[in-house]
C-alpha cells in the first residue's frame, strides 16, 4: 500500500474516491466546477465522448469537446487529489466564457452544449449528444375567430421554469409553462386566413422528451436593470412520471411510453444574485448514493440533505435539476458492487 493509500483508508476517505473527485476553485470557477460534476454524473455523455476518436484531429487547447473529454476521464479516476481542470477552464476562456467572472450556470451549460455542436468534427456523435438533452416542442397559435392553427416546431436543451414569489412545486411550475394563454388587444397576432390581427390562444406542446431532462428554475429576475434572486420554495420529487404530471401538455404526435424520470444531479446556488456560490448534489452512478460537491470538497450525503435546497430561506437553493429517464427494465437499479 502506498503512503497515500494508507492515509486515505485511515481517514476513511476511500469512499469518496470512486469516481467522485473534487475540483479546486480556481479564480471563481465554482460554476464550471459544478457543471463538470453534473456532466461527470451524466455517463451517457462520457460514453459518447469516449466513442469519439479525436486522434485524427490535432490536439486543440480551445476545442471544448476535446478538453471536456479529457477532464471527464480525469474525474473518473480514483486519485484522492482534486482533478486537474485548468486546461478546460482556459479552453472555455478562449471561447468567451471568461475566467474570474461569476457566471450563470444555465447559460454556461447551454454554451458548452452549443460549443460541442460547433466544434466536434463527428457530427453524428454531436447530434447524439444534443439528442440526450433535446426537449422537442411545438408552439401553437390558434386564432379565436376562425379556429385556424399555426405551429412552429423547435427544441429546448433545458426547460426554463418561471417561479412564483411564493411556494411552488415542480409540478405547478411545469403545468404553468405549458398553459396556453389568450392574446388580446395589443397582443393580437396576424392571422393569415382572416387577413387581419385577431385574438388568439398561444402555447407550447411537448413533441418528445429526452433521456436527460434538465430543468432550469428561473430564480434570477431582472428588475429595472438589476438582478434579484428569488429564494422562494420549489419542492421537487426524487422520481417523477411526466405522463401523470403534465399529460395535457403532450401533443397529438407524442409517442413515448416511458415518461418516468429519476433525479441524479442538482446545481445549487447560494448567496445573492451578484455574489453567490455554486455547488452540486450528484448521485453516484453505481451505488446510487448522493454526494455533495463543493469545489475540492466532496462528501457523502442523504436525500434529506438534497431536500434542504428546496428554498424558502436564504441558504442554498436548487437552481438546475437533472432527471434521467428510467431504463426500460421496470424497477431495475444498478447493483452496488462496492
Ligand atoms: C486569476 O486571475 C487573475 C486575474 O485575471 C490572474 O492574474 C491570476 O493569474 C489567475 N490565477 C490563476 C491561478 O490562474
Ligand atoms: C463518428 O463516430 C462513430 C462512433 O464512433 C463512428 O462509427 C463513425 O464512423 C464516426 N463518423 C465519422 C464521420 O467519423
Ligand atoms: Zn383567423
Amino acid at each position: 500500500m502506498s503512503f497515500i493509500a494508507v492515509l486515505v483508508s485511515k481517514l476513511g476517505l476511500g469512499d469518496l474516491c470512486h469516481g467522485m473527485r473534487g475540483l479546486s476553485n480556481y479564480n471563481l470557477s465554482c460554476c464550471v466546477n459544478t457543471l463538470l460534476q453534473t456532466f461527470s454524473a451524466t455517463l451517457e455523455l462520457a460514453d459518447l465522448l469516449d466513442k469519439w476518436d479525436a486522434a485524427g484531429v490535432r490536439t486543440d487547447s480551445s476545442n471544448v469537446p476535446q478538453q471536456l473529454k479529457k477532464v471527464l476521464v480525469a474525474m473518473r479516476s480514483d486519485h484522492p487529489q482534486p482533478a486537474p481542470h485548468r486546461d478546460f477552464l482556459h479552453c472555455l476562456d478562449s471561447n468567451r466564457i471568461q475566467l474570474s467572472i461569476q457566471h450563470d450556470a444555465d447559460e454556461v451549460f447551454l454554451s458548452i452544449l452549443n460549443l460541442i455542436q460547433k466544434q466536434m468534427d463527428n457530427k453524428t456523435l454531436a447530434l447524439q449528444i444534443k439528442d440526450l438533452y433535446k426537449i422537442s416542442v411545438q408552439t401553437q397559435l390558434k386564432c379565436l375567430d376562425c379556429d385556424s392553427i399555426q405551429t412552429l416546431d423547435s427544441y429546448l436543451l433545458s426547460l426554463p421554469l418561471h417561479i412564483k414569489e411564493d411556494q411552488n412545486t415542480l409540478e405547478e411550475c411545469m403545468k404553468s409553462f405549458f398553459e396556453h394563454q389568450e392574446l388580446r388587444g395589443r397582443d393580437c397576432c396576424t392571422c393569415e386566413p382572416c387577413g387581419t390581427k385577431t385574438p388568439s390562444k398561444q402555447g407550447v406542446k411537448l413533441l418528445a422528451l429526452p433521456p436527460i431532462l434538465c430543468v432550469h428554475l428561473k430564480r434570477f429576475r431582472n428588475m429595472r436593470g438589476y438582478t434579484r434572486k428569488l429564494h422562494c420554495e420549489v419542492n421537487f420529487p426524487e422520481t417523477l412520471d411526466l405522463s401523470e404530471m403534465i399529460h395535457e401538455a403532450f401533443s397529438a404526435e407524442f409517442a413515448q411510453n416511458n415518461c418516468k424520470y429519476t433525479l441524479y444531479a442538482v446545481v445549487v446556488h447560494s448567496g445573492e444574485a451578484m455574489c453567490g456560490h455554486y455547488t452540486a448534489y450528484v448521485r453516484h452512478s453505481r451505488t446510487q448514493s448522493w454526494y455533495y460537491a463543493d469545489d475540492s470538497c466532496v462528501k457523502k450525503v442523504s436525500w434529506q440533505d438534497v431536500q434542504t435546497t428546496y428554498g424558502g430561506h436564504r441558504r442554498q437553493t436548487a437552481y438546475m435539476l437533472m432527471y434521467r429517464r428510467d431504463s426500460k427494465e421496470e424497477g431495475h437499479q444498478p447493483e452496488c458492487s462496492g
